[in-house]
């Protein structure tokens, strides 16, 4: 399997506020990969950096062997990298399948992943096509927002902390169909707090720190040692 994504030792700041100091990081085609830190380590600051909204000072974004620094978001999309955000900024006035179909437009890039397969993973937007995306619970606006990126047929899936806000039961349902995701082949990068949430379905961590990378390695070796994960999630 070869490496779609390397974050080779980005740089980024808001202005004049550093916010990263050399974040290296890699997703090799099939991993489900998490970026696991608490508030404000940089996690979202790097997908950011990975989708173009936000450039890096010095380092290099390459996907698959070319550097996309420079990108605009829509190009680096058109490229293959989906992104769900953590604000779950869908169109509230608009229907599910309206929010849908504006996004497979806009993406321009064919596949497997048709409005009626995404309504086939998730069968809940599928009962409120016609309803507005404003009246959606959070876990359906969430489902909504995954949808979106699918339509777009991505290459390497961006999830900026999807469990967050969201209820025990709804959590669990979201781990679900992400692990379905996953088992059809699709590369994930996620970013989350929850640690369950994201060992359960990671193959990989790369632990953040104040916008460092404090600790990387197989999940498993975070979830057989509980002692190492609180010292990592410490600061
Ligand atoms: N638009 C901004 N302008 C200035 N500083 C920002 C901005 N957005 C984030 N920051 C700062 O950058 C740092 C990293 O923020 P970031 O949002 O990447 O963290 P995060 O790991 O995603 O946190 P969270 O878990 O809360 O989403 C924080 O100190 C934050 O205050
Ligand atoms: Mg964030």
């Amino acid at each position: 399997m070869s490496t779609l994504l390397n974050v080779d030792n980005i740089h980024t700041a808001y202005g004049l506020s550093r916010v990263l100091f050399g974040i290296s990081l890699e997703v090799v085609e099939g991993e489900c990969v998490c970026l696991l830190g608490r508030n404000g380590v940089g996690k979202t600051t790097t997908m950011r950096s990975v989708m173009g909204l936000l450039r890096p000072s010095s380092g290099r974004v390459v996907w698959k062997g070319a550097n996309i620094v420079g990108w605009a978001p829509h190009r680096v999309a058109r490229a293959g990298i989906g992104f769900v955000p953590e604000d779950r900024r869908i169109f509230a006035e608009l229907s599910v399948w309206e929010n849908l179909d504006v996004a497979a437009r806009s993406a321009r890039r064919p596949g497997r992943w048709t409005i009626e397969r995404v309504y086939e993973l998730f069968p809940a937007l599928s009962e409120r096509r016609n309803q507005q995306g404003g009246f959606l619970s959070g876990g359906e606006q969430q489902m909504l927002t995954i949808a979106r990126a699918l339509v777009g047929n991505p290459e390497l899936l961006l999830l900026d902390e999807p469990s967050e806000g969201l209820a025990p039961l709804v959590v669990g349902l979201l781990r679900e169909k992400i692990a379905e995701l996953k088992a059809e082949g699709l590369t994930i990068l996620l970013a989350e707090q929850g640690v369950e949430f994201s060992l359960a379905l990671a193959d990989r961590v790369y632990v953040l720190q104040k916008g460092t990378v404090r600790h990387s390695g197989p999940s498993a070796e975070l979830r057989n040692d509980p002692a190492l994960l609180d010292r990592l999630l410490a600061l």
